[in-house]
């Protein structure tokens, strides 16, 4: 039972001490080859490298004496109020760490008052994944080359009871991964973006063994403004930009109708070269404003990363690969305990900082240490 914390702590290894242990761990319960999808980035991996370093140049500037007696990690995010800032990144094919793929995710979702975001590329239905995540569920989507299977799935995400959709715009093409090809990893013809199944790919894209254009079918259309236009104006619920990076590109997403952001740069997985996340952040908060909802996602591994993240001006973080990990290491149970770690490293943080709530959590927080750019 995944909803008594004791009955969880049964069944997580012993030796998981912190949040980043699912990532040492995670080697001795999923095949290499997986394992290089997942963990690698793309190109050089020089974006994943730097994702990973932005935080390590960042340090803390705790205050003194202040009054932590009310303290909580409450936020309120496009107008509902969540209970901590953790989120599960919109990640295709669960099913590669564990059998029972997103179901187990939305389970430890659940459990611990996460907001999961099923990827379109999701291993099982995403009705079904919406069924078993709480109440905070949002949808990631893929354009579709043709507009009528992308407001479908649109409808389908609208009636299985997701509150938002987030449109992921940094991964018009699958951008190869070396590492993935090194280790010969092949996608397993039993694990299929099962919600796409019912939207025949265009004729003149011929899919290939070769995983790094399996996707290109779904993909190789990429999506324009009028396209996204076209999308606020077709569902009423609020639409997330996924993938941002450029200021420009957010004052624009802004003016559009679009209802928050997350600055990413898909964990190193798009366009390899292009900077860290975390350090775009102060200047796209100041761009749109100090209300205005900003996710980041790309290198946490700790709660004193999301401090980190929100002092730079995120409202929340969303995490990739360690939800995988605690998915391979401990299935449900894993991913909640995931989360629970995490949101108690952050808590951990926050009290030993002098900050009793997200809003105190400023740049004023922390420091950029000299010569780490
Ligand atoms: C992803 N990511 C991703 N993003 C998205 O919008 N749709 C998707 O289907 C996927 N699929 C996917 C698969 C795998 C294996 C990984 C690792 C990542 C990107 C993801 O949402 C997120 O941006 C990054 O994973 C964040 O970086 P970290 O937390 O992995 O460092």
């Amino acid at each position: 039972d995944i909803t008594d914390p004791q009955a969880a702590l049964n069944h997580i290894p012993a030796d998981i001490h912190c949040a980043q242990d699912y990532e040492r761990l995670v080697r001795e319960h999923i095949d290499p080859r997986a394992l290089a999808y997942i963990d690698g980035g793309s190109g050089t991996e020089t974006t994943l490298r730097s994702n990973l370093d932005a935080f390590a140049g960042f340090s803390l500037r705790p205050r003194l004496l202040r009054d932590l007696s009310a303290g909580h990690t409450r936020l309120r995010l496009l107008g509902r109020t969540l209970l901590h800032p953790v989120m599960l990144a919109p990640v295709a094919f669960h099913r590669l760490a564990h059998p029972e793929g997103e179901l187990a995710s939305a389970n430890g979702a659940a459990a611990t008052d996460a907001c999961m975001v099923c990827s379109t590329l999701s291993s099982f239905r995403l009705e079904d994944v919406a069924e078993r995540a709480g109440a905070e569920k949002w949808f990631q989507l893929y354009f579709q080359p043709r507009r009528e299977h992308t407001l479908d799935l649109v409808r389908r995400a609208e009636r299985a009871g997701f509150t938002a959709l987030v449109v992921t715009l940094d991964a018009s093409i699958q951008a190869p991964s070396i590492r993935a090809r090194r280790a010969g990893f092949v996608m397993p013809p039993a694990i299929q973006p099962v919600n796409l199944a019912a939207y025949p790919a265009p004729a003149q894209v011929r899919l290939d063994r070769d995983q790094s254009i399996i996707f290109q079918g779904m993909m190789s259309e990429a999506p324009t403004w009028a396209d996204l236009t076209w999308l606020l104006a077709h569902t009423t619920l609020p639409v997330v930009v996924k993938g941002v990076l450029h200021p420009a590109d957010a004052i624009e997403l802004r003016s559009k109708g679009v209802a928050g952001l997350v600055v990413s740069n898909h964990g190193g997985r798009s366009l390899d070269g292009v900077p860290a996340s975390l350090p775009a952040l102060p200047e796209i908060r100041r761009a749109v404003g100090e209300d205005y909802p900003l996710m980041l996602d790309s290198g946490i591994r700790s709660g004193t990363d999301i401090f980190k993240a929100l002092a730079l001006g995120a409202d929340a973080v969303m995490v990739g690969r360690l939800q995988l990990h605690a998915l391979a290491v401990a299935g449900a149970l894993g991913v909640a305990h995931l989360i629970r770690t995490l949101r108690e490293e952050l808590e951990v943080c926050m009290a030993l900082a002098g900050c009793a709530t997200l809003d105190d959590i400023g740049p004023e927080m922390i420091q950029e240490q000299k010569g780490a750019h």
